[in-house]
């Protein structure tokens, strides 16, 4: 939690770390990431048989050594809208068999090449955990739940013993399961109503808690701001009771929402995210909503927020349907480190993160046919991902504000938006990590620094030459910069900048 005391920009910014005052554990799932049958992010992006940098199951050793830096707890599959027309019984068994399919969310051809089994193994090749989004477009609640006994079924059953037959023994056990994607898009082949989908939702819930009362099922929320996200969390969040035993279901154990942000003005692209800290407040109070109004004993454990697709994205320089291939800015890394200060921030809340996508789409790794690319939204999330583990601790910030237009609109009238935004963490060792983006572009930032302890502090710099810079030019423009302070004076944060401080408390 960071709480803020707006000063004029004439007086000097402070920031105050109080390392024993631990807010909340922050979930190492919002370091998770998500790869669709979209684009170049499966096919010619994880998965490339033939390639000199590819191995025996065709996956690409470079793309894998690069994501294994980032140590991502869990990956989404297969989709995003892909999944509305998805049969997952087309991607497993001899793949000579398997049939090519259309594609309806980005018009294309499905090969089902790369499936259930080659998932799951490049997930073990990653050392990740899968996270399975279900067909609520045109699949069926018998097909759902033959998916779940193909991966964790220990049983004599068809579907456990069809994956034996496909060459695997033992159960994937798969334990993040989402009822569905997006579904109140009108982009969704069979898009719904509210009503329905949380009808629909409430029956698959039930029938695969009978089948396997361990797996974490997410309910498709909107971008949390929404009367979607109130009705569904309202009919689907409920105290239950299995009609088989005395046993306690909750039915619902996270609840899912999107956000893309964008504007190639720098300081309403790198200020859009605070409207993603707004709508997990807002979706933290209707789930508490949903909780009291239900009645939901409370040693039922409260659901949390799943923000399975977040990301700086402008479908309109970026189209999905051509592959979604951004070329991100210093600018969008900034916005991308303001977004990763939200969820330390909100670490209460959010329970899982998944940047959307982890290879080609959007995304901050780009592969050619012989090698890859760290983008410049790559090193934000190196960073956070390797330092900002543990606890969320209470910080105070006095500062300036940035007061122009913000994209969205509505920040300007909810949020402040200060020059510095900031979070910091502290890991079970006593390390103490500050994450700080100078949102300024020309200005430096002189700042007292409270709180910190030693003469000794590293520091980790993002940052180059102006905010326009990419690294997709043939260098890496931007990157990290490592350097040492004293602890002594102010400490000055560089215009347009990332930083990280960390010393041991
Ligand atoms: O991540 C790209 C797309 O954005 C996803 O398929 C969809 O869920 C969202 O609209």
């Amino acid at each position: 939690m960071t709480s803020f005391t707006k000063i004029p920009d004439t007086e000097v910014p402070t920031i105050s770390v109080h390392s024993s005052r631990r807010i909340s554990p922050i979930n190492p799932n919002i370091y998770s990431g998500f790869t669709e049958h979209m684009g170049r992010c499966i096919y010619g992006g994880i998965y490339d048989p033939g390639n000199p940098l590819s191995d025996e199951n065709g996956f690409r050793k470079d793309v894998l050594e690069a994501l294994k830096e980032l140590d991502i707890p869990v990956v989404r599959y297969p989709g995003g809208n892909f999944v509305a027309t998805y049969h997952w019984l087309d991607g497993v068994g001899p793949k000579d068999q398997r049939p090519a399919r259309p594609e309806l969310a980005w018009l294309g051809t499905e090969t089902n090449e790369f499936g259930t089994d080659e998932f799951l193994q490049w997930c073990e090749a990653l050392g990740t955990e899968p996270y399975f989004a279900f067909n609520f477009g045109t699949g069926t609640l018998d097909e759902a739940l033959g998916w779940v006994d193909y991966c964790n079924g220990t049983k004599n059953t068809y579907y456990a013993n069809l994956r034996r037959k496909n060459g695997r023994e033992e159960p994937y056990n798969v334990k993040y399961w989402a009822l569905g994607n997006e579904v109140w898009g009108p982009w969704q082949v069979e898009q719904m109503t509210k009503e329905a989908y949380a009808a629909k939702a409430t029956q698959w819930a039930k029938a695969l808690k009978l089948l396997d009362p361990s797996l974490i099922l997410i309910l498709c929320g909107q971008d949390g701001t929404s009367s979607w996200d109130y009705y569904t969390l309202k009919q689907c969040v409920q105290p239950r009771v299995s009609p088989l035993s005395s046993t306690q279901h909750t039915l619902i154990d996270m609840h899912s929402i999107h956000l893309y942000t964008a504007s190639s003005s720098h300081l309403p692209n790198v200020t859009a995210p605070l409207a993603a800290e707004r709508a997990i407040e807002i979706t933290s109070s209707l789930i508490d909503l949903a909780l009291v109004e239900n009645g939901v004993p409370p040693d039922q454990p409260r659901p949390t927020i799943c923000f399975d697709e977040w990301n700086v994205w402008d479908p309109l320089r970026a189209e999905g349907s051509k592959g979604a291939e951004e070329t991100y800015t210093l600018s969008d890394a900034l916005a991308v480190g303001v977004w990763l200060n939200v969820f330390i921030r909100k670490s209460k809340d959010v329970g899982m993160a998944n940047i959307a996508q982890s290879v080609n789409v959007i995304s901050p790794l780009m592969t050619t046919k012989d090698g890859i690319t760290k983008q410049t939204t790559w090193w934000p999330l190196w960073l956070f991902s390797r330092f900002m583990r543990g606890w969320t601790i209470a910080t105070h910030v006095s500062s300036g504000t940035y007061d122009g237009e913000t994209q969205p609109k509505w920040i300007r009238g909810i949020k402040d938006t200060p020059w510095l935004d900031v979070s910091a963490s502290v890991n079970e060792e006593g390390w103490v990590s500050l994450a700080v983006v100078n949102i300024h572009e020309d200005k430096d930032m002189e700042v007292k620094v409270e709180g910190v302890v030693g003469n000794d502090v590293k520091v980790y710099t993002v940052t180059g030459k102006d905010v326009t810079v990419t690294n997709m030019k043939g260098e890496q423009a931007v990157s990290v910069q490592e350097s040492v302070w004293d602890g002594q004076g102010l400490y000055t944060f560089p215009k347009h900048s990332l930083t990280l401080l960390r010393w041991k408390a």
